[in-house]
């Protein structure tokens, strides 16, 4: 599998998602922060991991994934999208990066993020022809799980 994670920070969930990919799977990693990549690299270096592991370091307005075309099966946005200047634009990035049939697990902290505001996420994701699959119970967050139509 192709795993994308926009704003893997340290790396929480990043170096579970590589043992989870396999040895032939790759988890991309992108962020905007140098010094979190950085962290994560050496982080994935010493857990052996970093063979199956792709960081990138982009500008907060694209995470310039046009070379993932049609080829992510799974994303991972964990508490990032809030942070992202433009939701509506990072949809439609992972939409595109993403197989028919790709799913994204969108998770936003409830202490961050409030109802109204995870709704219009879900619109934004709706746009771009990511819907909602399921509603999975994640402690403290709203979460939703994508599929990409
Ligand atoms: C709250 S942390 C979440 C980290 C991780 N997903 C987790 O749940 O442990 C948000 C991360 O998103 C990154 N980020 C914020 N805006 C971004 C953007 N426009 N493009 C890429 N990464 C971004 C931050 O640098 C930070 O590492």
């Amino acid at each position: 599998m192709t795993v994308l994670e926009p704003g893997p920070g340290m790396g929480y969930f990043t170096l579970e998602l590589a043992r989870l990919v396999g040895a032939s799977g790759r988890v991309v990693a992108v962020d905007v922060q140098p010094k979190m990549i950085a962290r994560l690299q050496r982080r994935a270096a010493k857990a052996g991991l970093d063979g199956r592991l792709e960081v990138r370091v982009a500008p907060a307005e694209s995470m310039g994934l046009a070379d993932l075309q049609s080829s992510v099966d799974f994303t991972l946005a964990f508490a990032v999208v809030h942070e992202f200047p433009d939701a509506t634009r990072f949809f439609a990035e992972v939409a595109a990066a993403s197989k028919t049939g790709a799913s994204l697990l969108l998770a936003e902290p409830k202490g961050h993020v409030k109802q109204a505001a995870f709704e219009a996420e879900l619109d934004a994701a709706a746009k771009a022809g990511l819907k909602v699959a399921e509603r999975p119970a994640i402690r403290r967050c709203h979460a939703a799980l994508l599929e990409k139509t």
